[in-house]
């Protein structure tokens, strides 16, 4: 949605550009006409713009605040006490700074599900889908996953 914000501010900076002030330099019984018209057709493609670029990241967007949403919140202890992570705010020093560390999506899966050392095992208290999403977001913040 951000980009498509700043398209349409870039858009609305335009309104200085030469086109519009050609327009308003017409007499305005032959302006009139045709510009509800080409104001409507800039209006569809402005949506289908914002359609195109919002449906597909949105997709992806929501599993990831999905698993950002475990790492900070679902998770109980929540992840953030004893784990350092720059996306999510955190600054727990018990466990591993992740942002270091860069685990792989499998590495924070057995983590999370098995507990190590200190740190408790989840499975029982989040659901698969719970710990693939908070795997997931934890390797793609961290670069983990290349
Ligand atoms: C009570 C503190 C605590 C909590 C809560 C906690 N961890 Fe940990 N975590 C640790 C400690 C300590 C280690 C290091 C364990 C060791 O190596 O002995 C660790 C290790 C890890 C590792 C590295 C595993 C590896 O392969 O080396 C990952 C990834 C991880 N935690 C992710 C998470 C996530 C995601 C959550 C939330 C679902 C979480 N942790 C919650 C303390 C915690």
């Amino acid at each position: 949605m951000s980009v498509a914000t700043a398209t349409m501010a870039g858009a609305t900076t335009e309104s200085r550009l030469p086109s519009v002030d050609h327009w308003r330099s017409r007499p305005r019984n032959t302006a009139a006409p045709t510009f509800p018209e080409s104001n409507n057709m800039r209006k569809t493609a402005v949506l289908g713009a914002i359609a195109l670029m919002g449906l597909s990241p949105l997709t992806i967007a929501s599993d990831f605040d999905k698993g950002k949403q475990v790492f900070t919140q679902e998770a109980q202890p929540s992840c953030t006490i004893c784990h350092t992570l720059a996306d999510a705010g955190s600054a727990g020093a018990i466990g591993p700074d992740l942002d270091e560390l860069k685990p792989t999506m499998e590495q924070v899966v057995n983590a999370v599900t098995s507990g190590v050392g200190v740190m408790p095992a989840f499975n029982e208290s989040l659901s698969e889908e719970q710990i693939n999403a908070v795997a997931h977001y934890v390797a793609t913040v961290t670069g983990g996953n290349k």
